[in-house]
């Protein structure tokens, strides 16, 4: 549905895309992930058509953005970065001002607003100027704008910035719901959100794809993935606690995280996480050691980020970055993945 070829950007002599190829099929949800500066809404600017990529192509159903713009844009519902709209407007006149430049005529204009308005829940809203609506209430107005053509694609901009945990939990679940028959890119800095809502996941750093995969598996990436993490009910002399742990049998070292006041022994081989589970819930047995919580980690996505965002990317292992995605100009059975 969406198909991106070795798309660059530059601003003056700056990159800030540099060669980015992917697809996404429909039923799918991209999360779009990055550090601030990335290049994340420049992208999601020429998947929509407003900015023009300096090399490459974009094609958006079967429109090429540049070469049919108009029906490329149709079948689009776009929440840009921060959520812009005609402040003076109320949100009950910009939807219909939305609704009728979409195209819509007669009781469709009707059906599709109050259709809209429930999903984001802005009844309360209605009638004030947008201008003095609050951060997450903007937002939503915006989300609303973005589906009222009830759109096949959906490039959604953070959509959930600065919703409360509420609304945050709603627009996921609505996010989720329109999956089924859309195709959605959504870009956000809540990494919690990558799982919660996406089928895919791609982290972008200065404009260059450096991972790509399915939340659970960029999560098994994390140097964390199948270490076994311990906490202690109450303080006490917990002096022999990291040599104990050090001394299993499949570990190969032992962290202390101040902040959470929790020991993580990381196993020699990522796959035996269960055995050394076992072996560490031996071992508190045998110590008689009054364990708060014993978990076996499923690798942490705020890790894996870090570790492929450092900005050194020396460091930045191949199995941190995994396969990147294919680039289906390059390659005989066209587009995939
Ligand atoms: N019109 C422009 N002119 C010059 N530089 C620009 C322009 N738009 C974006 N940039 C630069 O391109 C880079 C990527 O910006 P972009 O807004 O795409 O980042 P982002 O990943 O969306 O970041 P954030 O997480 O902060 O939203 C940044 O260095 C930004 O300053
Ligand atoms: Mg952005």
């Amino acid at each position: 549905m969406i198909s991106l070829k070795n798309i660059t950007k530059m601003f003056g002599s700056f990159t800030a895309v540099n060669d980015l190829s992917f697809t996404v099929e429909s039923g799918e949800v991209l999360g779009f992930l990055g550090p601030n500066g990335a290049g994340k809404s420049t992208t999601m600017k020429m998947i929509t058509g407003f900015l023009t990529p300096s090399d490459g192509q974009i094609t958006v159903g079967s429109h090429d953005i540049t070469e049919e713009p108009v029906q490329a844009k149709s079948i689009i519902g776009y929440l840009p970065e921060g959520a812009p709209a005609y402040g003076d407007m109320t949100p009950e006149e910009f939807l219909i001002f939305i609704a009728k430049v979409r195209g819509l005529t007669g009781s469709k204009v009707k059906e599709r607003i109050d259709a809209v308005i429930k999903q984001t829940h802005i009844q309360d809203v209605l009638f004030k100027p947008i201008d003095t609506l609050s951060k997450g209430y903007k937002r939503r107005v915006g989300l609303a704008q973005a589906i009222i053509h009830d759109p096949k694609i959906l490039i959604l901009d953070e959509p959930t910035d600065g919703l409360d945990p509420n609304q945050k939990y709603e627009v996921r679940k609505l996010i989720k719901a329109m999956a089924e028959d859309k195709t959605i890119i959504v870009s956000t800095h809540i990494l919690e959100e990558v799982s919660a809502v996406c089928s895919r996941a791609i982290v972008i750093d200065k404009g260059s794809i450096v991972a790509y995969g399915k939340p659970h598996e960029l999560e098994e990436r994390s140097q964390y993935y199948g270490a076994v993490t311990i906490s202690f009910s109450e303080d006490g002399d917990f002096s022999d606690v990291i040599t104990s742990l050090e001394q299993v049998e499949g570990a190969t070292s032992v962290k202390f995280d101040e902040i959470t006041e929790r020991f993580t022994t990381f196993p020699t081989d990522k796959k035996n996480g269960t055995d050394l589970f076992n072996k560490v819930s031996a071992l508190v047995e045998s110590k008689g050691w009054d364990v708060k919580e014993i978990h076996l980690e499923r690798g942490r996505f705020d890790d894996f980020f870090r570790s492929v965002t450092a900005g050194d990317l020396e460091s930045k292992t191949e199995e941190q970055c995994g396969d990147k995605p294919s680039v289906p100009a390059k390659q005989d059975e066209g587009a995939q993945q």
